[in-house]
């Protein structure tokens, strides 16, 4: 396996890096304080093609493929998780329609997506009843003519105010997973109505809001891939989508060792710099190593999805030990930092508050034991 990065990859990242510290960087602590989604940030990333990386160039997308995502996502997550995870979720969103979707869908639907002018993506599956058991969803998609009618609740929905395009799950047969269906629906459309947001611990720049569907009516075209195989599509984003948070684990947790190193060459304590102290260096040791382990199973499983070989164990593994090691990481970095860690003036409070919700999106850490171990036992069987 090749270990260096090729050209495009190279530069992609770099265009990331240089954006992520010049545009995102400066304004992530005031986007958390505020709670302020940054709309124009989005768009902005649409032009450098961040909200399609693996989308091909005909759609809007930069083509750059799996890999280069990731490097994105670390990139951006470095500077601010809360703009990284409607990133993330953009790219989720785009990808599994040009996967899955119709040309006409693919023209009308992608293109506004990558290029930031629906701002976001959403992807409406979680219900307020129903997370990690995501196949016993209750929304319901009813055909009326040449229109679905959909009612019930989502809930926990990235980007939900103001994601132009979304992708929403519902119910169109009685069939456990086998009768769900998977629908776009444009913001705006009469029915769709936008809850509260959620007043969140970490990632406050990032919306997070429930969604109701009073007889949303959409065209009969909108139905994404056959219907009844709504649940299959789920799954496959979602494997997907846990390399984008594994990434993003890996982006939080490089910020806070950075923040640290700058710390503890900083401060003094009995006469020293405290990062002679061979504790704390024991510390940084640790967090390096740890970020490192992360960062290489966040990119085989990228590679293996990028080169079309099966990943789903790989992404779950890596989204699994990422988004536990950044909340190790963050907690680490907060007490090398001592009191100072544990008010705004630093970022390394954020940086932990934004990686708790890690180990709980886009799957629990239980859930992706369940898949590692489900793969695990499949392949000792064959
Ligand atoms: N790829 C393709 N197909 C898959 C698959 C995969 N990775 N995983 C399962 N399937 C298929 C199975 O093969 C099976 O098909 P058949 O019936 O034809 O054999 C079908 O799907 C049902 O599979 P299971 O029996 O395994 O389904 P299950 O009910 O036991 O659930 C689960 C499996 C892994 C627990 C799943 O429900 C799951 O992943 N839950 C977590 C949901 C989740 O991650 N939610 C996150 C919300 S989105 C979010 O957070 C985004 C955001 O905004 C940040």
């Amino acid at each position: 396996m090749e270990l260096e990065l090729n050209e495009t990859q190279a530069l992609i990242r770099d265009s990331a890096r240089k954006f992520a510290r010049e545009v995102v960087a400066p304004r992530a602590r005031q986007t958390d304080r505020e709670e302020r989604f940054p709309a124009d940030v989005y768009k902005q990333m649409g032009e450098l093609g961040f909200l399609g990386v693996n989308v091909p160039a005909e759609l809007g997308g930069a083509e750059a493929g799996v890999v280069a995502y990731t490097l994105v996502v670390n990139e951006i997550s470095q500077a601010c998780a809360a703009t990284a995870v409607g990133m993330a979720v953009t790219n989720m969103c785009a990808e599994l329609i040009c996967a899955y979707g119709t040309e006409a869908q693919k023209k009308k639907f992608v293109p506004r997506l990558t290029s930031g002018e629906a701002i976001a993506g959403a992807f409406a599956l979680s219900e307020p009843h129903t997370g990690s058991d995501a196949s016993a969803l209750k929304t319901t998609a009813v055909r009326q003519g040449n229109q679905w009618v959909l009612n019930g609740a989502k809930q926990w929905i990235s980007s939900g105010a103001y994601a132009g395009v979304m992708v929403v799950w519902a119910r169109t047969a009685n069939t456990g997973s086998k009768g769900l269906s998977c629908f776009i629906v444009e913001q705006g459309t009469p029915g769709l109505i936008v809850g509260k947001p959620e007043d969140k611990m970490g990632l406050r720049g990032s919306n997070t809001v429930p969604l109701t569907f009073e007889n949303c009516a959409i065209p009969a075209e909108n139905l994404l891939a056959k219907e009844g195989e709504g649940f299959k599509l789920a799954m496959i984003a979602l494997d997907g989508g846990r390399i984008g948070i594994s990434a993003q684990a890996v982006g939080v947790a490089r910020a806070a060792i950075e923040a640290s190193c700058s710390y503890v060459k900083d401060r003094k304590a009995f006469g020293k710099p405290i990062g002679e102290f061979q504790a704390l260096r024991f510390m940084l040791a640790d967090m390096q190593v740890q970020v490192e382990a992360a960062t290489l199973l966040s990119l085989r499983a990228a590679y293996l999805k990028e080169t079309k070989q099966p990943f789903t164990r790989e992404a779950s593994m890596a989204k699994l030990y990422a988004s536990e090691m950044a909340n190790r990481v963050c907690d680490k970095a907060v007490q090398l930092h001592g009191g100072y860690g544990y008010i705004d003036e630093f970022p390394v409070e954020r940086y932990l508050r934004d990686a708790r919700v890690q180990t709980i999106y886009e799957g629990t850490s239980e859930i992706q034991r369940l898949v590692i171990a489900r793969e695990i036992l499949k392949s000792a069987a064959a």
